[in-house]
Parts: structure tokens; C-alpha cells; sequence
């Protein structure tokens, strides 16, 4: 999407004008009709609604739009969601509507800086899609949405509008990974779509094969690995905006490119789906693009485990008993619970490398995270109240809402191994959580810890306020938001 700015008065107007009306307030220069049409298809400004109406002026045609915005601020999480979800109703309306461009007039309005930056936000993230398969869509299904100007904004848009748009370029690039087939999209192809992403941006790349990684002892790591024959890889981006001497924030992503839950076979009905099965990863990496694009002041790490899960003959099996690079040991009781197995090496040499304060660890860990909370929280477990409540307000604040799950010794029990250190899955129940105690065994101390369980939320079956159905970017906005506030002078 092209979005440029300009006076009113000197613009010439697309045919498609919107306006950002606030519940129940028409901007004063409405034209009466367009007023009175408005009220009788009760449009009231709230949140996501638009009504449109056509009329002629001066000999053209102009097609209006109004966008509701609610009380501007948030009416489903603060910050700005009223204003943002004006901007993605906006697009998911005309992505596809035949007009390539669409004026926003905020003539005779109140709106902040900060807000319109936030429609833009909205507009620009719901209009995201990945067309890079289809060969054969009519006209009307192609997406025909190129421009926006924006008309009148107050001083100081352009420059909160570049800060939202690093943003926007993480939270996109994260679902273009989430979105790729795992034929497309396995650990070399990642790697080597992150560097060709990160040119440029000042975020210094570093690559583990597998040889690097059977040397340091990545036992858990490779063993997931060893069906496949898809190499993997442990990606680490680096980027040092703060103060030299500062510890860096960490954060560690799952990047099981696809998971077939290996000898322990997952049943075919949706298991397309583990093509998504990398999406901790994937918003580590948009996160990754998104501070360094804002060039933000502060020292983060974001390391990806990135490995294929696959059944064959050379395949761990259930009941194999694998070394970490910790040294402790462990009994593969179900080769489907992968994702811990691939993080804990993940997380034992990154905390040996970069000695972080910090280490916010996020993944498609378990099913069960689903069937607590659905597709309106991830899941956290940490080690800390501090981090907790800041993760907890980070999601409050950036729309990607977190619950937080509890840890204790009797759950920690439950992965206790008769034959090895523990064993990688427990009984039945509380699934969530005894995988978090799992990776909690391989947290150092002095490092405050997270583990945020997003299964439930990388990938969205039906469109929701700022994403079509499909790869949602979950993650970006919230680890961009916990960095600004939390890491940050
Ligand atoms: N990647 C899955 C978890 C998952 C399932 C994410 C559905 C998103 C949607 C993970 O590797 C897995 O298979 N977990 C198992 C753990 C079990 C074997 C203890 C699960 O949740 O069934
Ligand atoms: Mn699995
Ligand atoms: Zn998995």
C-alpha cells in the first residue's frame, strides 16, 4: 500500500473518500443527505462499521465512506483499536472493490497524530495478503487497493506514521513465514528469506548447521531433526541499539517448519495446519524487523530453533533417551511433543552466548493451549511477577492479549522420568503446563523468564479486526510494545 499526505486543497481527489466518524459525532461539513442516509441505515460510528453513499458534487461522482470509530480510543483494548479498526474496515471493504485508490479526509476533525497513524495501522495491516499462489483469480477477487492519501492530518502524521509502519513491516513479514508451504518454507529457506529481509537494517545475522550443533551438544535439537532430511538450522539476529554495556533482551522462537509429530504420527485430518508450526519463530523474526526498523534503543536477541519433524527409518523413536546441551537427559515418551525438545537447546546455548536478563521464549507448543483459551489469549508462564505484568500490559496495550498460566513444583513432578533426568511429555491433563515446567528445567539462574504459548493464536480460521483469515502476525506487536516499554531509556 502507497500512503502519501497532503493539504486538501491542493489534492486532486480520488472518486473514494473516506471519513472517520466517532460515535455519534458526524463531522460538521457532512452534507446534510449524507447525514440523514447515514442515521436511517443506523450508522453510529461504532467500531468497524461503514457506511457508504454517493453523490455528486461539482459534476463528479464521489463515493463516501464513513468509517466508525467508536470513542477513537480503545473500546476492545486501549490504546488505539477504535481508530484502528476505521482503517481495517476500510480495507477489508475496498481491498477488492475496483477503486485502486482511496482518500482520507480528515478535514475539520480532532484526530491526534497518533490515531490517524493508527487507521493507517488498521488499513494497512487488514489489506495484507499473500497471492503469491494463484494463478488464475478473476478480476473481481484480485485485490485492486494500491493508495491511500491522506487529506489534513494533523502535523506530526508523517513521523508517527513511520514509527507504526516498522510495525507493520514486522507483523507482515511474520505472516508471509507463517503463510509459506513447509515445501517453500523449511529451516535453509527461512534463513535465507531472514537475511534477505534483514539487508540493510543494521540487525547482524548468525547461523548454526547441524554440524555446529551436534559439536555443542544439541542432543534434543538434532534428535527431532534426525527424520528429516531437510537440514536444520539455529538462526540468531542480533540487534544492538542500546547501550553497549547493557544485557540484552532475548527472545527465542519455535520453528518446527512443518511438525508431523514424527513416529508418533499425527492423524491426517488438518495437519496442513503444522505448516504453521514455526509461528513462534516467525513473530520472533517480524519483531526482530519490526524494533530494528523503528531503530529502537535497546539490545535484543531473537534466536529460532528451526528444524523439520518428519517419520523415517532414521527417525527418533518413542521411548530414545537424548542428551541436551544442558547435560541433562531425556526420555522421548511421544516424538510429537517436539517443540520443547527443539527449544531447550535453543534456549541453554543462547543463554550462554548472550547472558540476557531477559528471555521471552514464544511457540506453537501445545494443543491444549487451545482448549484453555480458545483464540482470544496466548497463554504465559514465567518465572517472574515483574515480567508477568509487563508482558501482561504489553498485550493489554498492543491488541495481542496474554493469560497468565501458574508453575509449581507438584506440575513439575509430572515429567519426573523413571530411566532419564524427565521425560518429554506428561500424564493427560494440564498439558500446558507440565510443557512449560519442561522448559522451565532449563532456565539459568538470574534470568527472568517467559514462555508464551501462542497455538491458538498464530493462525485464524475467519478474518478478525485487522487480518483476514489465515496468519495473524500474533507476537510482533506484542514483543514490539514489551521492548518499547519495558527495555527502552
Ligand atoms: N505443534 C503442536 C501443538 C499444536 C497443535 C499447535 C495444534 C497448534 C495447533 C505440538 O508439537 C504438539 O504436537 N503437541 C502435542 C503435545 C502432546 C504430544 C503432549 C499436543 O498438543 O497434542
Ligand atoms: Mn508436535
Ligand atoms: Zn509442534
Amino acid at each position: 500500500m502507497q500512503i502519501t499526505f497532503a493539504a486538501k486543497q491542493s489534492a486532486a481527489l480520488p472518486r473514494l473518500v473516506a471519513r472517520i466518524v466517532a460515535r455519534d459525532t458526524f463531522p460538521n461539513d457532512l452534507p446534510a443527505h449524507v447525514r440523514e442516509g447515514a442515521v436511517a441505515g443506523r450508522f453510529a460510528g461504532k467500531p468497524g462499521q461503514v457506511f457508504e453513499t454517493c453523490y455528486e458534487d461539482d459534476g463528479r461522482l464521489v463515493r463516501l465512506a464513513l468509517a466508525g470509530c467508536g470513542n477513537g480510543n480503545g473500546e476492545t483494548y486501549p490504546g488505539h483499536a477504535g481508530v484502528e479498526r476505521a482503517g481495517a474496515a476500510l480495507a477489508a471493504k475496498y481491498l477488492t472493490s475496483g477503486e485502486t485508490e482511496i482518500a482520507l479526509d480528515l478535514s475539520g476533525t480532532a484526530f491526534t497524530a497518533e490515531q490517524v497513524a493508527a487507521v493507517l495501522v488498521g488499513l494497512t495491516l487488514r489489506a495484507w495478503r499473500w497471492d503469491a499462489y494463484r494463478t488464475r483469480l478473476k478480476d473481481e477477487q484480485k485485490r485492486s487497493l494500491e493508495k491511500v492519501i491522506v487529506l489534513d492530518a494533523p502535523a506530526g502524521t508523517p513521523e508517527a506514521w513511520e514509527l507504526d509502519q516498522a510495525m507493520v513491516r514486522g507483523v507482515e513479514f511474520t505472516r508471509e513465514l507463517v503463510t509459506e508451504p513447509a515445501n517453500i518454507l523449511y529451516p535453509e529457506s527461512f534463513v535465507a528469506r531472514a537475511k534477505e529481509r534483514f539487508a540493510g537494517t543494521g540487525v547482524e545475522i548468525e547461523v548454526l548447521g547441524e554440524e555446529e550443533m551436534r559439536k555443542l551438544g544439541m542432543g534434543a535439537l538434532l534428535g527431532v531433526s534426525q527424520g528429516s532430511p531437510r537440514e536444520s538450522q539455529l538462526l540468531v539476529m542480533k540487534w544492538m541499539g542500546g547501550n553497549p554495556g547493557d544485557k540484552p533482551a532475548l527472545f527465542v522462537g519455535k520453528g518446527v517448519t512443518f511438525d508431523t509429530g514424527g513416529i508418533s504420527l499425527k492423524p491426517p485430518a488438518g495437519m496442513e495446519d503444522m505448516k504453521w508450526d514455526m509461528g513462534g519463530a516467525g513473530a520472533v523474526t517480524g519483531a526482530m524487523l519490526a524494533i530494528a526498523g523503528r531503530k529502537a534503543k535497546a539490545n535484543v536477541i531473537g534466536v529460532c530453533g528451526l528444524v523439520e519433524n518428519m517419520p523415517d527409518g532414521n527417525a527418533q523413536r518413542p521411548g530414545d533417551v537424548v542428551t541436551t546441551m544442558s547435560g541433562q537427559t531425556v526420555e522421548v515418551i511421544n516424538t510429537d511433543a517436539e517443540g520443547r525438545l527443539v527449544l531447550c537447546d535453543a534456549m541453554t546455548w543462547a543463554q550462554g552466548q548472550f547472558e540476557p536478563d531477559v528471555m521471552v521464549e514464544l511457540s506453537t507448543l501445545t494443543g491444549a493451549m487451545i482448549v484453555s483459551l480458545g483464540h482470544e489469549h496466548g497463554g504465559v508462564f514465567s518465572n517472574s511477577d515483574a515480567l508477568a505484568d509487563h508482558l501482561l500490559e504489553a498485550g493489554t496495550e498492543s491488541g495481542d492479549k496474554l493469560w497468565r498460566f501458574p508453575l509449581s513444583a507438584a506440575y513439575d513432578k509430572l515429567i519426573d522420568s523413571p530411566i532419564a533426568d524427565m521425560k518429554n511429555v506428561g500424564p493427560r491433563y494440564a498439558g500446558s503446563i507440565t510443557a512449560a515446567q519442561f522448559l522451565q528445567r532449563f532456565v539459568e539462574d538470574g534470568v527472568d523468564w517467559a514462555h508464551l504459548d501462542i497455538a491458538g493464536m498464530a493462525w485464524a480460521d475467519k478474518p478478525g479486526a485487522t487480518w483476514d483469515k489465515g496468519a495473524t502476525g500474533y507476537g510482533v506487536r506484542l514483543l514490539d510494545r514489551f521492548v518499547r516499554d519495558t527495555r527502552e531509556g
